[in-house]
């Protein structure tokens, strides 16, 4: 761990092997996203991103709350001039831009922002006891850290209308069953099932996590002929790796391989 990362007031960021995990940590407020704490996250984020020692990064919150939304209490007196002016939520933007695999791994309350945060992130593991909506048009705003449009893609139209627009709660079951999260498991199991996806995914190619997931990205952005072209340049463009050529030789010799990440 760097000393910046001890500087934190919100999160707590610990590395464990080719893992990074990020704790958000402010129990007080059930993990509202406060303006600390989202840029706290995100840089964070940025700095493992750019840093090839790890190859996962795995973003929890407490027992009891992932994150029950942005922080009410910050935004309530604001106008939309000074929303605008402050860029409110813009530094998420950056935190969807990571390009190395991120997992969410969500126990209690995921709510407002705490859901979009999830939906930013890759893959969700849910516990049992997860509870994810999006309230906001109970609050006299709409979902704004991008939960309209991540929503409507994860689990279709029909669906996300229904749960935006009345706000209601979707325990972990029905999510895994629309399609919102990857998987549930049972909460005591949470952290370690976790681990065991992120340090799977970390010991693979990074040069290829990276480029599986901006090619997946792609899939949400373009149309299919451009995607596939992403895809195409983004394939051939990995043979000239050297974990290409230790995987495929692995491969051969029926071994595991040995990967350097370049
Ligand atoms: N912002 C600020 N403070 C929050 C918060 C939030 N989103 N969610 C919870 N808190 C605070 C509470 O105010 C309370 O603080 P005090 O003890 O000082 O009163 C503390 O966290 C504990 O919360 P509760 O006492 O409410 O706990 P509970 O167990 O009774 O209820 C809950 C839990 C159902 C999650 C409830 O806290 C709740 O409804 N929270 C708000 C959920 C919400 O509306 N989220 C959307 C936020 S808007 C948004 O996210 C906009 C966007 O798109 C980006």
């Amino acid at each position: 761990m760097t000393e910046h990362e001890h500087e934190h007031e919100t999160i707590r960021v610990e590395r464990r092997g080719r893992v990074a995990w990020i704790q958000l940590d402010r129990p007080e407020a059930l993990n509202a996203l406060n303006t600390r704490l989202m840029h706290e996250l995100v840089g964070t984020a940025k700095g493992l991103d750019a840093d090839d020692s790890i190859g996962a990064i795995v973003i929890t919150g407490s027992e009891k709350a992932f994150a029950a939304g942005a922080d009410i209490k910050e935004m309530a007196g604001k106008s939309t001039a000074e929303m605008r002016a402050s860029n409110h939520f813009g530094p998420w933007l950056e935190f969807a831009s990571v390009q190395k695999p991120v997992i969410a791994a969500v126990s209690g309350y995921a709510l407002g922002g705490g859901c979009e945060l999830a939906l930013m992130c890759d893959i969700i593991l849910a516990a049992d006891t997860a509870q994810f909506g999006l309230p906001e048009v109970g609050l006299g705003v709409i979902p704004g850290i991008g939960g309209t449009q991540r929503l409507v893609r994860a689990v279709g139209y029909p669906k996300a209308a229904e749960i935006i627009l009345t706000g209601r709660r979707v325990g972990a079951e029905e999510a895994e069953r629309i399609g919102l999260v990857s998987r549930v498991v049972p909460a005591d199991a949470l952290l370690d099932e976790a681990g065991k996806v992120a340090e799977g995914i970390a010991a693979k190619s990074l040069p290829a996590l990276r480029a599986a997931k901006a090619t997946m990205d792609a899939a949400l952005e373009m149309p299919l002929a451009e995607g596939l072209a992403i895809e195409a340049e983004h394939f051939t463009g990995l043979f000239d790796t050297a974990d290409q050529k230790e995987g495929m030789a692995a491969f051969s010799e029926k071994r595991e391989p040995n990967f350097q990440h370049r």
